[in-house]
């Protein structure tokens, strides 16, 4: 497979080397020193392209690539305002494109187990909900994409919550996304229900940036042939 790799940063260095090992070549590099470079022209004869920039330049990477009729998968986060105008643009050119907020397994099976601990939740109303995500310092959005995921997930299990805030609230329909940055975390995860008798928790926590790295390239195998948008949960039948 012939990848292009648009952002060399922490997750496109992971990528390159993972893919490298599965065998693949990466055969375009971009990151901002040489953005002009993602052209139609350089993007002949790239099998899927992988992006991994900043919520401010995905959109526009994620056009060219579609434009250019090459398969694209980004996993920036902080852009979900353009992704209607991305996944519209993807159906028009009939192209392909897969976008996640989180690609690793272990995350993609915890937003399921996430969804089906809301539905069970739901009759319950004396426990208070809590999301609580923790990322390293460099993270340039707040709260993380996986955080609201996670609470989209939950909104759709449980239609007592419409709406979710970046901050402590004991508002009823409102989910509290609490968002800590330390040095070094690569992502955790926590959703706690906590009632004056008990608590009930469940936690993801990611010890380093392979298994984001490797479900991003799964998801680049898979992609390859197809045409729409898809979803991590397609790609791992979830
Ligand atoms: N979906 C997931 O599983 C997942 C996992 C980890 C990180 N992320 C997200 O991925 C993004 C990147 O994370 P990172 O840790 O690699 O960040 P990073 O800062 O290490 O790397 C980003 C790179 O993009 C480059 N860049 C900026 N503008 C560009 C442009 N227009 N064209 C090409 N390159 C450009 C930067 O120079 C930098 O090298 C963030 O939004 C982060 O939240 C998602």
């Amino acid at each position: 497979m012939r990848i292009a790799i648009i952002g060399y940063g922490r997750m496109g260095k992971t990528i390159e080397k993972l893919a490298v090992d599965k065998g693949h070549e990466i055969a375009l590099k971009i990151d901002l020193d040489n953005q002009s470079d993602l052209t139609g022209e350089n993007l002949k004869g790239i099998d899927v392209a992988i992006e991994f920039t900043t919520p401010a330049t995905a959109f526009d990477n994620v056009c060219r690539c579609i434009h250019a009729g090459v398969p694209v998968i980004s996993g920036t986060t902080g852009w979900q305002d353009k992704f209607v105008e991305a996944k519209t643009l993807c159906y028009e050119e009939s192209g392909a494109m897969l976008v996640s907020s989180n690609f690793s397994i272990g995350v993609n099976l915890f937003f399921a187990l996430n969804q089906k601990l809301a539905e069970m939740m739901k009759p319950y109303e004396d426990y208070k909900l809590q999301l609580t995500e923790t990322h390293h310092t460099k993270k340039l959005d707040a709260p993380s994409g996986t955080a609201i995921t996670l609470a989209e997930g939950i909104m759709s299990q449980d239609d007592r919550k419409t709406k979710w805030v970046n901050e402590a609230t004991d508002i009823e329909n409102t989910i509290p996304i609490i968002s800590v940055r330390e040095p070094d975390v690569p992502g955790t995860h926590v959703i706690n229900y906590k009632s004056e008798i008990d608590s009930i928790e469940i936690k993801h926590e990611a010890y380093s940036r392979i298994g984001f790295a490797s479900g991003a390239v799964l998801a680049a195998e898979w992609i390859i042939e197809k045409v729409g948008v898809y979803e991590m949960k397609d790609v791992l039948g979830l």
